[in-house]
């Protein structure tokens, strides 16, 4: 999300941002145990050992466990660090080869037209087909198998110079044109898409049963506590228990039981309430003049059906809300549970895992008798990070259900709603969101916001109340598979400043992110954690280049990550710091964390002595974001998004360079990178 999409400004006024006192008072005593106080105090100072210091005084706490394959070696990454690139071409590493598959526009079914460069396809063909800029994607297999599955895919947002043959229009009394809206509300959304491998090559299935998209139109159901409230009562679903699209899916995640979950991120700005704004609608950004791609205008077109554009002005005007559309944002912002498996299912809204700017939602490992946990970012500044606990157990019966939305409303309609709050000694705490909780005033948040779903439609404010750390926009989260340590990227921060740091965001401003790492108390309501990595350049300053990065490992802003069922981390950069951007386009880098180890054998952040286990692995092509990815089963082939391209793709294979030149009308798609012995990806 890095170009004409959503904003990602600080809205967070509660007061929950430490001043550097504060600070610099829990350093030094912690630091004097240690000896070092003159340490801590240059850390605060912005000059340099800061990040190694905090990340070794919480480190010893998490989990050693030394990751094995099935030969009972160790994992070790077995490819050579890339070097940068800036063309208009995917780079890779030696021994692998890359190819283009299912960009934008691709028909999924023969509703579709094939796509069209000269931008010239219909709403129609836009919603049966690839959408645009894909983001977030999970691989669910068919029977098991690693060459045949269904793809379920996110489509962040548009380019709407790309979508239209020559950009987006406006007729003579400045209204949009229904038919481009109508196009546009179809390039948003998710879709799932059947693969298959034919004689070595992945190819899209036309016309297959299970292929079907989900868009900002699309009929949905509204789960959990706000299902039925006062809050989600519209003119569509007088009753609040349906709803209409997603938007802005970015990161995502995925179920032990085999469904998908898109995250509601940067949608606020779809909508337009000319009204003051509640709560809810202030803290996260709801705009007040227009729509960012002005939807509402298109209203009262001879055409409109169902009040498909009026909704999208929010601005109360009638006697209640089943008579207008003043609650249809409120019936957005959550984790969308889909069945790939099904080709009818209504996608769901699980409303208790929160409302806010949602990018990931990565599962914790399912345990027999345990209950499910998923943890969340909110990618804004300031924003905080989250987890949601379910109430029932696992049941690893339930990993083949009958009907999964049934599963899904079983651990996902009824739990608890956590935030995260780090305290500087490399403990933190799980707040929990719900009535009973006390707030830092004295009160509760019941007493502050009322039931429920009323504290859930204001996720963001319910956590100022509680006191949650503000963080450095959480972007997604990933959790190892062989020992439950929690990651969260943090991808920047332009407005920390040396006065609102605190010891998890340790830079202000943060203009390279870093990931933090967390690992759970048994009762789900504590953790330790430490920073395991921070964004720099090599050349950087002591205190950007706090992890000793070299040129073939340098990053900044991480953003989508995932462990693969090897214990690799990979992650990939959606950055736009010049001091990178001079040197490389965005990029994926993977790691074995549990293979960082110290002495006694304590898993450590990365530093100047290990940072060449962190490895480059793929570039992007000029102006891309590297976003998404997913494995088959076997780990034999690893799927990247290119979203937001300048000037590619001139042809199927991924590492064409696009002729000086030339010019194509850009196509956000899925790359297949595969090793050219057949082997597993990256591992040896
Ligand atoms: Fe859509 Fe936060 O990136
Ligand atoms: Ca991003
Ligand atoms: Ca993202």
């Amino acid at each position: 999300m890095s170009r004409d999409s959503g904003d990602n400004l600080n809205r967070n006024r509660s007061a929950n941002l430490p001043m550097a006192d504060v600070m610099q008072a829990h350093l030094s005593r912690r630091s004097m145990l240690r000896g070092s106080l003159g340490a801590a105090v240059a850390m605060i100072a912005g000059a340099g050992l800061g990040g190694s210091l905090l990340a070794q005084a919480a480190s010893p706490t998490l989990a050693p466990t030394r990751p094995t394959t099935a030969n009972g070696k160790p994992v070790r990454l077995d490819f050579t660090s890339i070097p940068g690139s800036r063309t208009d071409a995917c780079t890779l590493a030696a021994g692998y080869s890359a190819y283009v598959l299912a960009p934008w526009g691709t028909p999924l079914n023969d509703q579709a037209r094939p796509w069209q460069a000269d931008g010239s396809n219909t709403a129609r063909d836009q919603a049966n087909a690839m959408g645009m800029h894909h983001d977030g994607m999970h691989f669910f297999p068919l029977d098991g198998r690693s060459d045949d599955g269904l793809l379920a895919i996110n489509f962040e947002y548009i380019d709407p110079a790309a979508l239209h043959p020559h950009g987006p229009t406006s007729t003579a009394d400045g209204k949009r044109p229904a038919e481009e809206v109508r196009k546009e509300i179809n390039a948003h959304g998710a879709g799932v898409v059947r693969l298959s491998k034919r004689n070595g090559r992945w190819q899209v299935i036309d016309n297959d049963p299970l292929n079907r998209r989900f868009t900002t139109a699309s009929r949905m159901l509204i789960a959990g506590p706000l299902r039925g409230s006062e809050h989600v009562k519209t003119r569509y679903s007088p009753d609040g228990t349906h709803c209409r699209g997603t938007n802005n899916n970015c990161g995502n995640g995925y179920t032990p039981w085999g469904t998908y979950l898109t995250c509601e991120e940067n949608w606020p700005t779809i909508f337009v309430n000319k009204a003051p704004l509640p709560a809810d609608q202030a803290r996260l950004g709801v705009a007040t003049s227009s729509g960012q791609y002005r939807w509402e205008s298109a209203a009262g077109d001879a055409s409109e059906a169902q009040d498909e554009f009026a909704r999208f002005d929010i601005t109360p005007r009638g006697a209640g809300a089943a008579d207008d559309y003043r609650n249809e944002a409120s019936t957005f912002g959550y984790i969308v549970e889909i069945d790939p498996y099904d080709g009818q299912a209504l996608a769901t809204k699980r409303t208790a895992l929160g409302r806010f700017r949602h990018e990931g939602c990565c599962p914790g490992r399912a345990e027999a008798g345990k209950p499910l946990v998923w943890y969340m970012g909110d990618d804004s500044n300031n924003e905080y990070l989250y987890k949601f606990v379910s109430s029932a157990r696992w049941d690893p019966a339930d990993a083949n259900p009958h009907d999964r939305l049934a599963t899904g409303a079983k651990y996902l309609d009824h739990g608890t709603l956590y935030v995260a709050r780090f305290d500087a000694d490399g403990s933190g705490v799980w707040l929990a969101l719900e009535s009973t909780s006390q707030t830092t005033d004295g009160s509760t948040l019941g007493t502050r916001f009322g039931d429920l779903a009323s504290i859930l439609l204001n996720t963001r404010g319910a956590a100022d109340a509680v006191g949650a750390t503000p963080m450095d926009r959480p972007e997604w989260t990933a959790v190892n598979p062989l020992n439950g340590d929690g990651y969260v990227t943090l991808t920047n921060n332009s407005v920390r400043t040396p006065s609102t740091v605190n010891a998890a965001n340790p830079r202000g401003p943060n203009r390279h992110g870093h990931i933090v790492r967390w690992h759970d108390s048994d009762d789900q309501r504590s953790f330790t954690w430490d920073i395991f990595v921070f964004g720099g350049n090599a050349s950087g300053a002591a205190d950007i280049n706090r992890s000793g990065l070299s040129e073939l490992n340098q990053f900044a802003s991480p953003d989508g990550m995932r462990f693969d069922s090897r214990g690799v981390l990979w992650f990939e950069t959606d950055n736009s710091e010049t001091t990178l951007t001079d040197y490389t386009n965005d990029q994926l880098l993977a790691v074995v964390p549990t293979q960082l180890l110290d002495a006694a054998g304590q898993q450590v952040p990365i530093d100047a002595s290990n940072q060449a286990d962190l490895r480059r692995f793929f570039v992007g092509p000029n102006g891309c974001e590297v976003t998404g990815i997913a494995f088959t089963p076997d780990n034999k082939t690893l799927f990247v998004n290119i979203q937001h391209p300048a000037n590619w793709p001139s042809s199927e294979r991924a590492t064409d360079v696009t002729a000086p030149g030339h010019s194509v009308r850009p196509r956000s798609a899925t790359v297949v990178i595969q090793r050219d012995d057949g082997g597993e990806i990256g591992t040896a």
